[in-house]
């Protein structure tokens, strides 16, 4: 394999650098009426402005080269179609699958997962209609009110973000999210419920998962205290794992497994019948919406050319910054508060997914890989991280989320939101020169060493790169649309970066050692056998107090 870095169209780019690190934003807008319609590109119900970014022709056609030259459109084929690309696991990757309407075969060692997957999507649809229409019920025949739904990681973000995000559209039914092994987590929502009215949906791929194995665990535990039966737990209690067997084995009824693949990534994962918690929370209908959104987003990247396709833009902008501005993380500020957990979950799908350390041949990479993902909410987060975005030393690109109309039109409320928005990509992008800040200061009778002093503080940089995204109403469509765009550009720059996106190895030695010290933890007189540091740690704990 080719170190990426010794491609000539690496070298180009590193060049390409030095002459964009020379150029202004501002001027470029100013010169060019055409870069913000040029610099935008529409594709399934969603608007991307990637004019604000530190780019000009000669840079987009280099880095599409690079995207050729690093067979890209050869990559993203393969996944579409079933071959085993995560290669650590060998394992098709094939969330792609769990929201294609056609009646294309997708075959994976030889068989068709079609099939299963229209099963499993008819099965889900019928269980939530029963719990819906009141024909399933708990067991003493009173409707179900609440859902406790349990998953870690991707068996819970994507659930949790998707079920927040679609709250317009919600039932009656209340979903409360339980991830953390931490007692509180699930104590405190097990005061709000009733056992009687409580549908229990445990999400493990694995089925091993300690957090929440002991979580389901102590679910069972208070349903069985409230007077409920063995026998009940039936009625009240579904999993769904490709582990169907486990999930027997724990007591789960048989019928009430709802089965997914090896070829599903746990971040990738909420198009599946991990996705059963949101079609509960919004109805089958929506749920349906929100996979033919993505499957909108498929197509358009499978079917684009390169230059006008949107996963493919913000997955080479996102590794301009990274591999040619050593910007070491990228912020998501979603602009709608529906939108609020968003970030949480591109951080896990990104960071999960990328942050790798060696190529596919196993041989270390010698450039930068996945960024550091965070963010929040806008217009929140204005008033306290945005101070570093706009004059902190750190390049940090943004992608700015927004929606035209909101679904709560109150008063002024959605314009100022969007004034905001609009205003922070304008103020990252031009700055405030020295010129400008001692302008403002002009009135205020300083002598002029301290207007000089006072203006340089009042300097921003400018320069500093920005995505907006917009669509026109967060519907299930879009934000279906929104998470596999940025699934795909997870997938543009591992692809790029020739490392394996789909396994998650890093997570495995913290589980084993963790394993470790609960056995240590819990035999209380034993002989400790950790480094120094942790059996004080040990110590203390078992003592329970300092
Ligand atoms: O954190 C590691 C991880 O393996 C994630 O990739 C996964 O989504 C999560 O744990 C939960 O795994 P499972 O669905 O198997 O319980």
């Amino acid at each position: 394999m080719t170190s990426l870095t010794q491609l000539p169209i690496w070298q180009a780019l590193k060049q390409q650098r030095q002459t964009i690190e020379q150029q202004s934003l501002r001027d470029a807008f100013a010169r060019d009426p055409g870069r913000a319609e040029r610099y935008s590109v529409k594709a399934a119900g969603l608007m991307l402005d990637y004019s604000k970014n530190r780019i000009d022709d000669t840079t987009l056609a280099a880095l599409l080269e690079l995207a050729r030259d690093c067979e890209l459109e050869s990559q993203r084929d393969a996944m579409f179609t079933g071959a085993a690309i995560n290669r650590t696991e060998n394992r098709a990757v094939l969330h792609t699958a769990l929201r294609a309407s056609g009646n294309t075969p997708v075959m994976v060692d030889g068989e068709d997962v079609m099939p299963e997957v229209r099963a499993t999507l008819a099965k889900m649809k019928g269980f939530v209609e029963q719990i819906h229409e009141g024909q399933r019920t708990g067991y003493t025949g009173k409707a179900f009110t609440d859902v406790i739904a349990i998953g870690i990681g991707g068996s819970f973000l994507g659930p949790k973000v998707a079920t927040e995000a679609l709250r317009p559209y919600a039932k009656s039914l209340r979903l409360h999210y339980v991830a953390n092994v931490d007692g509180t987590a699930l104590s405190e929502k097990l005061k709000k419920v009733n056992a009687e009215t409580t549908l229990v949906v445990m999400s493990s791929k694995s089925f091993t998962t300690q957090e929440t194995l002991a979580n389901t665990q102590s679910a069972r535990e208070w349903f069985l205290a409230s007077g409920a039966s063995q026998a009940d737990v039936a009625a009240h209690f579904v999993a769904i794992s490709s582990n169907v067997p486990a999930a027997v084995e724990f007591g789960i009824d048989a019928d009430n497994v709802f089965p997914m693949w090896d070829w599903v990534g746990g971040r990738y994962s909420l198009w599946s019948a991990i996705g059963l918690p949101i079609a509960l929370a919004v109805g089958f209908d929506h749920f349906e919406q929100l996979l033919s959104g993505a499957e909108a987003m498929d197509r358009h990247f499978r079917e684009a050319p390169l230059e006008q396709n949107m996963p493919v833009l913000m997955g080479l902008l996102s590794l301009w910054y990274s591999n040619f501005f050593d910007s070491q993380s990228q912020v998501i500020l979603s602009y709608d508060h529906y939108l609020r957990g968003l970030p949480a979950y591109i951080q896990q799908l990104d960071m999960e997914s990328n942050g790798k350390g060696v190529a596919l041949d196993g041989t270390p990479v010698d450039y930068r890989t996945g960024p550091v993902i965070w963010g929040g909410e806008g217009t929140n987060g204005q008033h306290a991280y945005h101070q570093l975005l706009h004059q902190g030393t750190a390049l940090i690109p943004a992608d700015f989320i927004l929606p035209l109309q909101s679904h709560n039109p109150l008063g002024r409320h959605h314009q100022m939101l969007a004034a905001n928005c609009l205003a922070q990509t304008q103020a990252l992008m031009q700055g405030k020169t020295l010129e400008e800040a001692k302008a403002e200061l002009a009135d205020r009778n300083l002598a002029p060493q301290a207007l000089e002093q006072l203006a340089r503080h009042k300097v921003m940089p400018g320069n500093r790169p920005s995505n907006t995204l917009l669509m026109d109403k967060l519907t299930p469509a879009t934000l279906g649309a929104l998470i596999a765009l940025y699934e795909h550009r997870t997938f543009v720059q591992g692809a790029i970066w020739q490392i394996n996106s789909f396994d998650q190895w890093g997570v495995e030695l913290g589980k084993v050692l963790g394993n470790a010290v609960l056995d240590e933890l819990e035999a209380e007189q034993a002989p400790l056998a950790q480094d120094a540091s942790t059996n004080q740690l040990i110590t203390l704990l078992r003592q329970g107090k300092l």
